[in-house]
């Protein structure tokens, strides 16, 4: 085993990544395009002061669309490249993402991985992103000219179909709280420690129940567990629905 660090790769994305959630944007613009009609109409008829409201809302409303379109194009791909920076890679690691979708966290972790492998668990629900489909993660993968190096799962990430202490590292972005039952993702949360190995480390991007993964992983025995926002890059909408990571080290 080496020391060296892998290269920040520094090509842009050649995949097509989709839209987390779809139906969150749509709803936010359709409200927003329905506030400022009927305020537009209600301000002809009785004056400002009584369409004020709609018409506020109403941008409100397409300024958090706008807010979230950024995040899923944009804003999550730059967080994560500051997050997979931050783990200095070596180049051989074996990674898994628990949730990966289109591959958008999957693959910028495989283009830092020549020597490596990563594995990409999903059950590729469209709800949770546009377009969510296992042909498309390996297309994204042909494009980005990591395909030799990616291998994908369709399995629940709450009962992971893997050995113990098989992973170096693992990643998760956006897709915990995607389970519904606080059982589930403490479930996931334990499935994600037994697949380390010892010594590996945990990155978990979530906007809701971080705070629970971050007790599960304390009564598992885990390390050097951090919890911090990430920003505005990461505010869903808004700062009302920012994201939070949650890192962490395996005992040796
Ligand atoms: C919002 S998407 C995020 C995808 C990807 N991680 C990203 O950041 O682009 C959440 C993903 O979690 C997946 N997912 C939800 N519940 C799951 C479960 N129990 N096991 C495996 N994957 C799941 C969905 O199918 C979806 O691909």
């Amino acid at each position: 085993m080496t020391d060296r660090i892998a290269p920040r790769p520094t090509a842009r994305r050649q995949g097509t990544y989709g839209v987390d959630a779809p139906y969150i944007p749509a709803l936010y613009g359709a409200m927003g395009i329905g506030l400022l009609a009927w305020g537009i109409v209600w301000l002809t008829g009785h004056g400002l002061t009584s369409a004020l409201g709609a018409l506020v809302f109403g941008c409100l409303m397409l300024v958090s669309a706008g807010l979230y379109l950024y995040v899923t194009r944009r804003g999550k791909f730059v967080v994560w490249e500051g997050l997979l920076d931050g783990l200095a890679l070596r180049g051989d690691e074996h990674v898994l993402d628990l949730g990966c979708g289109r591959g958008a966290v999957l693959l910028a972790a495989a283009r830092r991985l020549p020597e490596g492998r990563v594995h990409g668990v999903d059950l590729w629900r469209g709800q949770d992103q546009s377009g969510n489909d296992p042909a498309v993660t390996r297309s994204n993968a042909q494009a980005e000219g990591v395909a030799d190096r990616v291998e994908l799962h369709t399995a629940d990430m709450t009962q992971l179909p893997f050995q113990d202490g098989e992973f170096d590292v693992i990643i998760s972005s956006l897709a915990i709280h995607n389970i519904p039952d606080a059982a589930g993702r403490t479930s996931a949360i334990e499935e994600a420690v037994r697949v380390l190995r010892p010594g590996g480390r945990l990155v978990v991007a979530d906007i809701r129940h971080t705070r629970q993964y971050g007790a599960d992983l304390q009564r598992l025995g885990m390390r050097d567990i951090t919890r911090r926002g990430v920003g505005a890059r990461m505010w869903w909408s808004g700062p009302w629905m920012p994201t939070t990571v949650v890192s962490a080290v395996k005992p040796s």
